[in-house]
C-alpha cells in the first residue's frame, strides 16, 4: 500500500492567540489535496484554542511530552493530558531540544514510548549537525538515534521519522533532494533491519529543514520522501502550498 504524503507545521516559539486564529482560519478554508495528512504543532499554550478552531481533519500536536503519568513535573505535559484535550500526535526528539535543552536519545526514546503506550502518534525527529556530516558521520548519526527509541518501542505504526538535518533548520540552506533520498533510503534500509518489514515498507519519513513552497516539489518527486516537518514556511499561506506538493 502507498504511504500517505504527510506534512506537519512546527510552529516553534511563535505566534500569539490572534495570529494562530488566523493560520487556522486560512487552512480552514484552504484547498488543501485531501490526499495529504496534516498535523500542526502550536506552542503548548496554544493547543486547545487551535483545536477549538481547527476544523476536523487536520489533527493537532503537541511540540514535546513527558513520560510520566501524572504528579510533581513542573512545566510538563503529559500523554493522557494531551489525548483529554483531543490533541493526538506529538513531536519528539527535535534538534532544538536535543541542542539547546539537552535532550539524550535516551531520553527522547522513553518519551516516545509513553507516547505510543498511552496512543499518540510521534512524529520523531533525528538529523546531524554540520560537523557531523562533513565528517561523514551522517547515516551513523541518525540511524543510532532512532536505535535507541528501538531499545524502548516495538510498534512503530504510529511513528512518522522525520529527518532534519540541523545545518538546513532555518537557514534556507534545503538539503538537496539527492542528500535528503540518500538519508532517507538509509533510514528505511535501518528500519528494515531494526525494527522489520513492516516498518520498513509502512513508516512515513518525512523531510524538514528549510522547506518551502518553492523547493516542496522536487523534493517531494523523491520515492523516500513521504511528506515534510515545516517550521517557518508553516507560518504562512504558502504552508497550503506545501500541504499540495504531491498535487
Ligand atoms: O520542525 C521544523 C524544522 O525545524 C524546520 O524548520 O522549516 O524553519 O527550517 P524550518
Amino acid at each position: 500500500m502507498p504511504r500517505q504524503f504527510f506534512v506537519g507545521g512546527n510552529f516553534k516559539m511563535n505566534g500569539n492567540i490572534e495570529t494562530i486564529k488566523s493560520i487556522v482560519a486560512h487552512l480552514n478554508d484552504a484547498k488543501a489535496d485531501p490526499n495529504t495528512e496534516v498535523v500542526i504543532a502550536p506552542p503548548s499554550l496554544y493547543l486547545l484554542l487551535t483545536r477549538e478552531h481547527l476544523r476536523s481533519g487536520i489533527e493537532v500536536a503537541a511540540q514535546n511530552v513527558f513520560d510520566r503519568p501524572n504528579g510533581a513535573f513542573t512545566g510538563e505535559i503529559s500523554v493522557a493530558q494531551l489525548k483529554d484535550s483531543n490533541i493526538t500526535w506529538t513531536l519528539l526528539g527535535h534538534s532544538e531540544r536535543r541542542v539547546v535543552l539537552q535532550e539524550s536519545d535516551a531520553f527522547v526514546a522513553k518519551k516516545t514510548a509513553a507516547a505510543i503506550d498511552g496512543g499518540i502518534g510521534v512524529i520523531l525527529c533525528c538529523g546531524e549537525t554540520l560537523e557531523q556530516r562533513e565528517a561523514d558521520k551522517t547515516i551513523e548519526i541518525v540511524t543510532s538515534q532512532l536505535a535507541a527509541v528501538a531499545k524502548e518501542v516495538k510498534d512503530w505504526s504510529k511513528i512518522v521519522v522525520a529527518y532534519e538535518p540541523i545545518w538546513a533548520i532555518g537557514t534556507g540552506k534545503v538539503a538537496t533532494a539527492a542528500q535528503a533520498q540518500e538519508v532517507h533510503a538509509a533510514i528505511r534500509k535501518w528500519l528494515g533491519e531494526s525494527v522489520g518489514s513492516e516498518a520498513q515498507e509502512a513508516t512515513r519519513v518525512i523531510y524538514g529543514g528549510s522547506v518551502s513552497e518553492k523547493n516542496c516539489k522536487e523534493l517531494a518527486g523523491e520515492k523516500d520522501i513521504d511528506g515534510f516537518l515545516v517550521g517557518g514556511a508553516s507560518l504562512k499561506p504558502a504552508f497550503v502550498d506545501i500541504i499540495n506538493a504531491r498535487s
